[in-house]
Formats: C-alpha cells, structure tokens, sequence
C-alpha cells in the first residue's frame, strides 16, 4: 500500500494522526512530487493526488442530502428499526455516515489508512453519532467471531475496465485500495453467514446480478440487492 505524507499549516489540528502519518508543517499547501498526500488546514483533511488542488474530502453538505429514512439505501436496510449495520467497506463513510445519522448503529471499516483518515476526519469534526470507525480488513472483521450486526453492507469498488471512466473519487480509492484476492461472491457468501437479518449489496445499475436476492432498491444510478442470511 502506498505510503503517505500527511502537510498541515499551523492553524490544523492532527494531533490524533501523529503516530499514524509522518507530519509535515507548511506554511501554504504544498508543492510536492508525492504520488499521494494527505493536506490539512484549519478546514479539515483532504486527500490529494500530485498536481490536484483540489483533492477529496468527506463533505458534511453530501451527508446531509444523503441522510433520509426514505433514501433508497435506509429504505434497503430498513433504517427505521435502527439497526446494527456492519458497513465492511467504508470508504470516504458518505453511505455509512448518513445510515448512522438516521438512527443506525454503525461499525465501519476501511482498509485504506490515508481514505480512512478523510471518513475520520469528517466522523471526529462533525461529531456523527453511532459510529465506530476501524481501520481494518473488514474481510478479517466479516471472519471474527461475536458479530452481531443485524444488517452487513458491502459497496465494493467496480471493477476495473468497464467503458465508463470512474468518478476522481472511485479512481483514488481504487489506487490506495491496492488488490483484493476476494470475489463479490465471496464477500457475499461471508457476510450471508453472519448477518442477522440481511446483506445489502450496492450495485451499479447494470452489474449482473448475483444469485437470488430476496428483493432490489432500484434508482436510476444504483441499485441495492438485499439477500437473507443463511
Ligand atoms: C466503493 S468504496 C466505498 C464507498 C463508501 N460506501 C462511501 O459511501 O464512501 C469501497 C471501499 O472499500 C475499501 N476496501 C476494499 N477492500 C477492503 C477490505 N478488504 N477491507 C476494508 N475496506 C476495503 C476500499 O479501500 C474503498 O475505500
């Protein structure tokens, strides 16, 4: 996995990364050769790629129109009974964030540290309730024993080599990824034998479907394929 460099300016608070990152201070966003590198001013933490001012970043306005009992993914993991939801792929934390903000009871996992510390970013500055974020493999979380989430959520990365070019987002979060030896089917079959209740599994639109879902939350981008445990 790619090793990265956290900047920060005097303003920024990253203490709680200091044994995670190499810190580095600045006096203004950094030029760099770094592939990769992590920025952080008084605004918060944001990822970048070299050359994109820009970068990306965990954004609370996106979690706020996200956050609906009536989104299609709280409609799929019936956030109204508020359940324990084991989201094994956090991400940036935008899906798992606006679940836990409707009520559910998340534990998140990303396996990526710089990604990880954007969703933690966000999670410990916007104080988001019913959270436990890890930076783990969640295929190691999926495999330990005393789960009891009624609910596990896989939004795995797309494949690689589909015609559309992914989102700057998806590409970044494809390259710290790195490889993951496991299929779809196997993150499928694994989190079917813990869920309590149902495995959600986020779909682009046109994605095969696999085996028998017991029922699908369609919209035109997404789709969410919902599976009883076994
Ligand atoms: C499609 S993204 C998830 C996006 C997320 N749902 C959101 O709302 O931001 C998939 C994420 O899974 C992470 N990932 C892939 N394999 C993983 C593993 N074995 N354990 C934990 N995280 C993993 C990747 O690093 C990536 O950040």
């Amino acid at each position: 996995m790619i090793g990265v460099r956290l900047y920060h300016d005097t303003l920024a608070d990253v203490d709680r990364y200091r044994d995670l990152f190499e810190l580095i201070v600045v006096p203004e966003f950094p030029v760099t050769t770094d592939e990769f590198f992590l920025w952080s001013d008084y605004s918060g933490l944001s990822l970048h790629r070299m050359g994109d001012r820009a970068g990306i970043k965990t954004p609370l306005e996106a979690l706020r129109r996200r956050a609906s009992v009536v989104s299609p993914l709280a409609k799929a993991v019936n956030a109204t009974t508020h359940p324990k939801v084991l989201d094994v792929m956090a991400g940036l934390g935008r899906d798992g964030f606006s679940l836990a903000m409707v009520g559910c009871d998340l534990c998140m996992v990303e396996k990526a540290l710089p990604v990880w510390a954007l969703a933690d970013d966000c999670l410990h500055r916007h104080q988001i309730p019913n959270v436990v974020l890890h930076c783990k493999d969640g295929w190691d979380v999926l495999c330990s024993e005393n789960i009891d989430a009624e609910v596990v959520y896989l939004d795995a990365m797309y494949p690689e080599g589909k015609k559309a070019l992914p989102g700057k987002e998806m590409q970044y979060l494809r390259d710290l990824a790195g490889d993951d030896n496991r299929t779809i089917e196997d993150w499928l079959e694994g989190a079917r034998q813990v869920a309590l209740d149902r495995v959600v599994l986020k779909r682009r639109p046109r994605e095969a479907v696999i085996g028998k879902p017991a029922w699908q939350v369609r919209t035109k981008k997404v789709r969410f394929d919902v599976y009883r445990p076994h």
